[in-house]
């Protein structure tokens, strides 16, 4: 039997300011109770610091936790759509930081899909013996794209970075199928024109380029099919069913979205892990952060089958189905922490309600 691709280490980043439905009853027409019941969030977060900074200590806790140097990986790769420049790449930057001099290093974007994407390179450089170590970072700062003054968008994403260790095993661990897609023709539904989130993101660039556009209901039919049927796929390839699975960690795009393709699938509550209410939609940074939360929650056991699932812009999807391995535990914790900050979330969403302000001349002012 060839090497299979299994998770060894895991971390996660989460910027310390938070933006409540509190704060976006003043921002925009929500309440607290239609953001709960419709999405499952409660609060999201703000970074103070560049993506960057948020994938970088996240790559050093699951470094740590597997127990890892930087000398050892092979390959570094980052799933993000919100890079802080275009090149170099997030990865890049990330592997001069670590001083990770044998790694190879590269950004994906499959928006929302991006972590279950770069899963799927991933398992087919394990497999090939191209590549032994690698870790992979999901890494958003979404904020940059929000009009605060849009609820129909404002109210879901947030920013944050997760990242995992893969490793070759011999072992009967690993992962055991996958399945990713795409569908461009529906590619309208979910648009952002114009990125780069470092400094000053909106120097030169209309507001309507800038600011992420959605057809939410849409949106959701295409995420709920599109979830359940991948995720089937990818277990029929394994030679499993809905009732194998012991826990599903789904990208956190929305509660219901995630409750309506669990039930199709046929799997409770029980089996499905959420942490969406204190994070929000963190797009590429969600699975992995999931399943630091997960871990770190004693809800992996060795030998547990785990279904990761993700659908998001481009149309892209993925499903994964894996077998967590016999480490439960980390190895090794990373004390390191981001640059504390005084920033109010009124300070830090300072420049993006100027920015879009223009749009909304029609709405009351903000109530900070
Ligand atoms: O990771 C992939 C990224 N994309 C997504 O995850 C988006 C998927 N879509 C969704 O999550 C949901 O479609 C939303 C949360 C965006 C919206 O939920 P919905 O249940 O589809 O609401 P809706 O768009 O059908 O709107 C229902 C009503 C409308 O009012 P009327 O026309 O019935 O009077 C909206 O205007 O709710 C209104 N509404 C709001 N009310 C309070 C829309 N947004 C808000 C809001 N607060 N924030």
């Amino acid at each position: 039997m060839g090497k299979k691709a299994v998770v060894t280490g895991w971390g996660k980043c989460v910027p310390p300011v938070a933006l409540t439905n509190a704060d976006l009853e003043r921002l925009c027409e929500t309440d607290n109770d239609w953001i709960v019941e419709r999405t499952g969030i409660h609060s999201r977060r703000i970074s103070h610091v560049e993506g960057t900074d948020l994938a970088e200590l996240a790559g050093r806790r699951a470094l740590a936790s597997a127990g890892l140097e930087p000398e050892d990986l092979d390959l570094i790769l980052v799933a993000t759509c919100t890079p802080e420049i275009l090149c170099p790449s997030v990865a890049a930057m990330i592997q001069e930081r670590l001083g990770a001099v044998n790694a190879a290093a590269f950004d994906l974007n499959a928006a929302c899909s991006g972590f279950v994407y770069s899963t799927a390179n991933v398992t087919g450089m394990i497999e090939s013996g191209f590549a032994e170590r690698v870790l992979v970072i999901g890494v958003e700062k979404l904020h940059i794209a929000m009009d605060y003054r849009d609820r129909s968008t404002c109210i879901l994403f947030g920013d944050g970075a997760g990242a995992t260790v893969y490793e070759a095993t011999d072992a009967d661990a690993g992962v055991l199928s996958v399945d990713i897609g795409a569908d461009g023709s529906k590619g309208h539904t979910m648009v952002v024109q114009a990125m780069g989130t470092k400094g000053d993101p909106y120097w030169g660039k209309p507001p309507e380029e800038t600011r992420l556009y959605f057809e939410g209901q849409a949106v959701f039919k295409i995420a709920v099919q599109g979830i359940a049927a991948s995720a089937a796929r990818a277990l029929e390839r394994a030679g499993l069913t809905a009732e194998d699975v012991d826990l599903v960690i789904p990208h956190q795009a929305n509660a219901r979205i995630i409750d309506a393709a669990a039930r199709r699938l046929d799997i409770e509550s029980e089996r499905v892990f959420m942490n969406i209410q204190d994070l929000g939609n963190t797009a590429a940074a969600s699975i992995p952060m999931a399943i630091s939360d997960a871990a770190d929650a004693g809800r992996l056991k060795p030998g547990d089958v785990v279904l990761l699932t993700a659908f998001g812009g481009g149309i892209t999807w993925g499903s994964i189905v894996m077998k967590w391995g016999d480490r439960v535990e980390s190895v090794g914790v990373h004390e390191g922490e981001l640059p504390a900050t005084d920033a109010t979330v009124w300070d830090l969403l300072e420049s993006n309600l100027e920015f879009y302000a223009p749009l909304h001349e029609d709405q009351p002012p903000v109530r900070r």
